[in-house]
């Protein structure tokens, strides 16, 4: 005979949490249903189905490649190996954008290494007036991203292969935002984790990890209209490091912005109309 439900979670060994993410995904049901019936049986179909996802997780595969999506500012996300897992603290960068961007306003928006398209979605969808452009140098992140639009039924927002600017010759943006590649080449933390799992494209820049933020902070002033906003994601330890590149590139009213662990993980700034490079 086949273990409960909640027998199977129990036994799963794996954290209580991921465990009946798996379970729903296994059986196609939702989180209310595995709490009213922990007590039903699992056909032996099922079980063998949880049993097969709880492998993949007990070997290392992150629960979002295993399940194929993760919810992002409230809205799901369909991920693949191809695109970095959409991460909670991105958010942070996000809720930057929406202060920026007026829900009237008519605001021209760039995410540079859109991936899954989490923050460019997440931004057309609350400011439905924004016309989103989002780059990326991936072209199965691209047909991703581009998926993960239709599915949330957003017609302003448009994906292109950019290698970061290239792409854009003679575009000017209200609002840069990215989350890009910002691990140093050999960190230990690579090989660790769900790291292990997703694309190098999307983790490591160089042997500071700050090649890619050198390079979109050095370009963005060609690509911002007078008094536009960049604003990006970096690692924990970066800020001070951040803060210094984008005033080197003449942006003004330079800041860095803390996560709720009090950690600085977004820096950016603002383009004097003085400083609009032709
Ligand atoms: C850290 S991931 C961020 C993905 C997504 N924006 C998010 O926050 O979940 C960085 C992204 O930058 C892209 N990328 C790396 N190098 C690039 C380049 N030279 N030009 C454009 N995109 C690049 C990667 O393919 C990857 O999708």
């Amino acid at each position: 005979m086949t273990a409960t439900i909640a027998q199977a979670l129990a036994a799963s060994a794996l954290d209580a949490g991921e465990a009946r993410v798996l379970m729903r995904h296994a059986l196609g049901v939702d989180a209310a249903y595995l709490i009213a019936h922990g007590d039903e049986a699992l056909t032996s179909a099922h079980s063998t189905a949880f049993d097969a996802l709880v492998a993949r997780r007990a070997a290392g595969e992150p629960v979002a490649y295993i399940t194929g999506v993760r919810e992002f500012f409230s809205l799901e996300f369909a991920v693949t190996p191809a695109v970095l897992i959409p991460r909670p603290e991105t958010e942070l960068l996000v809720e930057w954008a929406l202060e920026k961007i007026l829900p009237s306003a008519q605001a021209r928006v760039l995410d540079l290494g859109t991936g899954s398209g989490s923050i460019a979605i997440s931004i057309a969808h609350e400011r439905p007036r924004a016309q989103v452009a989002a780059v990326d140098c991936s072209d199965a992140a691209l047909a991703l991203a581009s998926a993960n639009a239709r599915r949330h039924r957003l017609a302003n927002v448009a994906f292109m292969s950019s290698d970061w600017f290239s792409a854009l010759a003679g575009r000017r943006f209200d609002c840069i935002v990215a989350n890009p590649p910002y691990i140093a080449a050999g960190d230990a933390h690579l090989a660790r984790g769900d790291l292990r799992f997703e694309p190098a494209a999307a983790l490591a820049s160089g042997s500071d990890g700050l090649d890619a933020i050198r390079l979109i902070v050095a370009a963005a002033p060609q690509y911002l209209s007078a008094g536009g906003w960049i604003a990006f994601e970096h690692g924990y330890d970066q800020a001070q490091r951040c803060r210094r590149l984008l005033q080197d590139a003449g942006f003004t009213q330079v800041f860095s912005r803390a996560d709720l662990a009090g950690i600085e993980r977004v820096s950016g700034g603002r383009l004097d109309a003085t400083e609009v490079k032709s």
